[in-house]
């Protein structure tokens, strides 16, 4: 009886199911099947989904599913979206409004672009947001479908900050160069009523100052707080966030609903990426994002979307080694910690992909009787450069690996990544496959999951379709004898 009231106290704390969103990335060089993802993301109750462009196998499996979807388009296709408006109507119509109809996908948010002023990309993207933007919006708007869409456009949150002479949320505004054209775009998304999307990463700011408090970093951090004025913060998160609603306060749009497009830790390729760390930031952000709190300058929920679904092992690798082990879930599927999608503290674990296929047992590792190692250093660089070492970085998970051990371990990533082909595992002898698992507490030594071969899928589904409709035909045979 306790524990029926226990649920239905649980329930009213989460009106309609309430939960947080997940970006999936798909740069990775083995995809596991988008159904069982999608099963996965449904098992999960994750009811938000950022994808950062259109995949027809990933729009297939989540037609019939009631998971929302912020759809994005990619930065390289600003410009001809923002040239010609027929391009744009024709990717709306393709990708977007052809999946409104009842079960279809629940399209929520178009994503116009990806942090398309970040400063790296140097403006190359600045001209082109705001007419693609407006591309977009009307060609959602002309649709003439019932869903109502709405284009947004996230951007990273080195668009605005605070003064170094007065380092305080309340000092935000926009940076000089950006600041009259983002504010063109958030006008523009104002009179539309589409949010402002943006992504804010306490991780990052750790990693690329040294003095930066780590304490700072996490929700329930020791460290001494920062006061702005009657203000009082306590993590980074906050501190970042309401320096955007400073920001957008000063330019008259002091309710912009704001969504947080991306957020997360990743678990590798760094002296602090980690699970521990991971989980802890994860945790904290779900629990405060979903409590109601707030920040200071603004209370209530807030909408986020956790960067990222699955480690990508194609992510280029130019920002940190760290960039590719994001994901809540390794690149087989497999949680890499527990955590809590409701906020509620209830301990209940992520469950994992199901059903996954992997290559064969088996592993390339370093020829023990290889004596001419003068091509060595060559060759690991060759597999490294071909496949993912982030693992044996500094503060990484494999680093403490011996020399021989590196050897081992860059050969047994190109391999894999390749499919487990003989001629892979060959280096002019230097290696050799075994079947005794060279991994060590701590430093795995993955095995590929089997390559889905996205021709495969589609014949299999199409196959599977057929099936099923001779099977129709036989059943409605046998009803008329
Ligand atoms: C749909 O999106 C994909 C991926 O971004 C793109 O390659 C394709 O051109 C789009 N379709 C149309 C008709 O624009
Ligand atoms: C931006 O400019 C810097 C310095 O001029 C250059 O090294 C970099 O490659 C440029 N990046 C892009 C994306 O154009
Ligand atoms: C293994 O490789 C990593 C990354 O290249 C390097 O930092 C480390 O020093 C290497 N270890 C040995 C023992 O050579």
């Amino acid at each position: 009886m306790s524990l029926v009231l226990l649920f239905l106290f649980l329930m009213t704390l989460v009106p309609n199911g309430n939960s947080v969103g997940v970006n999936w990335g798909t740069l990775a060089t083995h995809h596991l099947p988008a159904n069982k993802v999608v099963k996965m993301l449904r098992d999960n109750g994750f009811d938000k989904l950022k994808l950062f462009e259109y995949n027809e196998e990933i729009m297939m499996a989540l037609t019939g599913t009631d998971i929302e979807v912020m759809m994005g388009i990619p930065n390289s296709m600003l410009k001809e979206m923002s040239e010609e408006p027929g391009a744009a109507a024709s990717w709306v119509y393709n990708n977007v409004s052809g999946y409104c109809y009842d079960g279809g996908v629940n399209i929520k948010y178009v994503a116009v672009g990806n942090e398309p002023f970040l400063q790296t990309y140097n403006g190359t993207y600045l001209r082109y947001t705001l007419p693609a933007l407006k591309n977009i919006q009307k060609a959602l708007d002309e649709s003439g479908v019932k869903c109502q869409y709405k284009a947004t456009v996230p951007f990273n949150a080195d668009i605005y900050n605070s003064p170094e002479s007065n380092p305080v949320p309340s000092a935000g505004d926009f940076r000089p160069e950006v600041k009259d054209l983002a504010i063109d775009i958030i006008e523009f998304l104002y009179l539309h009523d589409a949010p402002f999307t943006v992504n804010i990463y306490p991780f990052l700011s750790l990693y690329s100052d040294y003095n930066f408090p780590m304490e700072f970093a996490f929700f329930d951090g020791a460290s001494k707080p920062l006061r702005d004025g009657y203000n009082v913060y306590r993590n980074a998160f906050d501190a970042n966030l309401d320096t955007l609603v400073y920001a957008l306060s000063k330019a008259g749009f002091s309710d912009m609903e704001i969504i947080i497009g991306e957020v997360g830790w990743p678990t590798d390729g760094d002296k602090n990426a980690n699970t521990q760390n991971a989980k802890r930031f994860n945790q904290g952000l779900i629990k405060h994002a979903l409590s109601g709190i707030g920040t200071p300058a603004r209370k209530g929920k807030i909408e986020v979307y956790l960067f990222g679904l699955i480690d990508e092992n194609a992510k280029s690798i130019e920002p940190g080694g760290f960039e590719r082990h994001w994901g809540i879930f390794e690149f087989d599927g497999k949680p890499k910690y527990q955590l809590d999608l409701t906020g509620l503290k209830v301990d209940k674990g992520l469950t994992p992909v199901e059903d996954v296929k992997y290559q064969l047992k088996r592993w390339c590792v370093l020829n023990p009787e290889a004596t001419d190692l003068e091509e060595l250093p060559d060759s690991i660089s060759y597999a490294c450069g071909l496949s993912d070492c982030t693992a044996l970085g500094y503060g990484s998970s494999c680093n403490h690996l011996t020399a021989e051990g590196n050897a081992s371990y860059a050969f047994n990533m190109y391999y894999q990544v390749n499919n487990q082909h003989l001629w892979d595992c060959d280096f002019s002898g230097l290696a050799i496959v075994t079947d005794d698992n060279p991994s060590e507490e701590g430093c795995q030594f993955p095995v590929m999951i089997a390559h889905a071969n996205s021709y495969m899928l589609f014949h299999g589904d199409r196959l599977d379709v057929l099936l099923r409709i001779i099977i129709g035909f036989i059943v409605l045979f046998s009803f008329l004898i």
